[in-house]
């Protein structure tokens, strides 16, 4: 639990085509009718240091690189990212929205790719620290579904995606574990409807959370 810093951090996940970037969008720009300054990030991403590591990653072919070399590489992305976007806005009390966060390490890398929880758990603790989010909404829906929409977008940074349905069933399972075992920070939200729909259901988690804090 992160009790230092005056913001809010909200991380969003889910596997690939969940539409995340449309529910954050909505989040922000709803939180920012109430108000509040929000700084809407991503990961791997977030810094031009960490867009470079991006872009070694989500790029080239899905063998390139093995589980343990993608979860050092995602963590020098973040802690560039945690020292020079999330804490400084957390310090200045602003909300923070992220597109994925140490989650997505935990599903890809340590469950589905196979390297372990005790290992992508130590890299987190030594990179996150107490700097958790306050609230994760974790997108769920169909592979099929994910993956056919994802393909839609036809965009190149395709290289988790091509490691096949298997793979991305195995980060679905990770994902719902996560929120099991995180009942306090994680909320599963159904992302089959609507986006309207979805949303509603993000806004009362986030809703929940605010009165909570209050
Ligand atoms: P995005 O396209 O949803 O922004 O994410 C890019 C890809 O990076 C996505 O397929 C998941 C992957 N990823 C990991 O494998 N581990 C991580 O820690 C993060 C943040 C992303």
């Amino acid at each position: 639990m992160r009790a230092r810093r005056p913001g809010l951090f909200i991380s969003f996940e889910g596997g690939d085509g969940a539409g995340k970037s449309s529910q954050i969008g909505r989040l922000a720009d709803h939180l920012r009718r109430l108000g509040m300054t929000v700084r809407v990030t991503r990961e791997p991403g977030g810094t031009d240091n960490a867009e470079a590591v991006r872009k070694l990653l989500v790029t080239g072919k899905a063998e390139s690189w093995g589980p343990l070399a993608e979860s050092l590489l995602v963590n020098a992305a973040r802690a560039d990212h945690l020292d020079r976007v999330i804490r400084p806005a957390l310090d200045r009390g602003d909300v923070v929205i992220t597109d994925r966060f140490a989650d997505s390490t935990t599903a890809y890398q340590g469950i589905a790719g196979g390297l372990g929880e005790a290992t992508v758990e130590a890299l987190r603790a030594i990179v996150v620290g107490d700097d958790e989010p306050d609230l994760t909404i974790i997108l769920d829906l169909p592979v099929e579904v994910g993956l056919s929409r994802a393909r839609g977008r036809g965009d190149a940074d395709s290289r988790f995606e091509s490691k096949g349905v298997a793979y991305q069933e195995r980060v679905r399972q990770a994902f719902l574990a996560i929120a099991r075992k995180n009942p306090d920070r994680c909320v599963v939200v159904d992302a089959t409807p609507d986006e309207a729909s979805v949303f509603d259901a993000i806004e009362d988690a986030v809703g929940k959370m605010l009165g909570a804090r209050q």
